[in-house]
């Protein structure tokens, strides 16, 4: 499903370079559910742009759900992102003048999903992040757990293959933090998606079978699925 092959990454910085990503290999199943953990710096959210063909690794091969991305163009980045992805970011990124059923439908839309079956959809989705009742408030009137399960919904929407968090909890008090990872362990359990989330929290990196620890740019240790 996901299989990264000794890649660099190294950005210009001055004078000098920064290998942010420096021989990283990795390899997950199908429904495979991973965490990343490591220092801020050690180039985790740099691996997930990568993942999501944000960005494009220096040397060395990406594939994800057999497509090449390290040397995609940027028409197939496009359709990988729109068809093959799910982000949740750490700012949720909602649309403050759409209601919570408005921005999870979205996505579809943009697809050219039939509105009806679009409407069935995000009713699905609004269930399984337990936010029905919230389905006609507007972003402003919602707690930051709340966005943020209305931005797990959105991303799952349109049935991605891989779903990739950066900090999904870093904004978050003890109590939505803990409702946040609630839904990825369902999604987990349900083998929706194979998913991959970056965090500082311990709790949430407990959470996955795989768990990833990275420093300096590589891979320091991983768990077996
Ligand atoms: N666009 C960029 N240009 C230059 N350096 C960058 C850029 N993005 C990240 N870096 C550097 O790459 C390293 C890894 O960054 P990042 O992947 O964001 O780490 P993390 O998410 O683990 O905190 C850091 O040293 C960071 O300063
Ligand atoms: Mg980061």
């Amino acid at each position: 499903m996901v299989d990264v092959q000794n890649v660099t990454r190294v950005y210009a910085s001055g004078s000098g370079e920064v290998r942010a990503l420096d021989g990283v290999s990795l390899h997950l199943d199908k429904g495979d559910f991973a965490t990343i953990t490591g220092p801020s710096g050690c180039g985790k959210s740099t691996l997930l742009h990568l993942l999501g063909g944000l960005d494009h690794p220096t040397s060395g091969e990406i594939h994800v759900d057999g497509l090449a991305l390290h040397s995609a163009d940027e028409r197939s980045l496009t359709r990988y992102r729109r068809h093959t992805l799910g982000i949740v970011f750490q700012f949720f990124n909602l649309l403050p003048t759409m209601t919570v059923r408005e921005n999870v439908e979205l996505p579809l839309l943009l697809r050219g999903t039939p509105s009806r079956e679009a409407g069935a959809r995000v009713d699905d989705m609004l269930a399984l992040v337990d936010m029905e009742r919230r389905a006609d408030h507007f972003p402003h009137q919602l707690s930051g757990g709340e966005m943020q399960r209305t931005a797990i919904a959105r991303s799952l929407a349109g049935g991605p293959a891989l779903l990739l968090a950066d900090e999904p909890t870093g904004n978050l008090d003890t109590t939505n933090a803990a409702l946040v990872c609630d839904c990825f362990s369902k999604i987990a359990s349900q083998k929706i998606t194979t998913l991959v989330i970056v965090t500082h929290s311990d709790a949430v990196a407990e959470l996955a079978p795989v768990r990833i620890r990275m420093l300096d740019g590589k891979i320091l240790s991983r768990t077996a699925a």
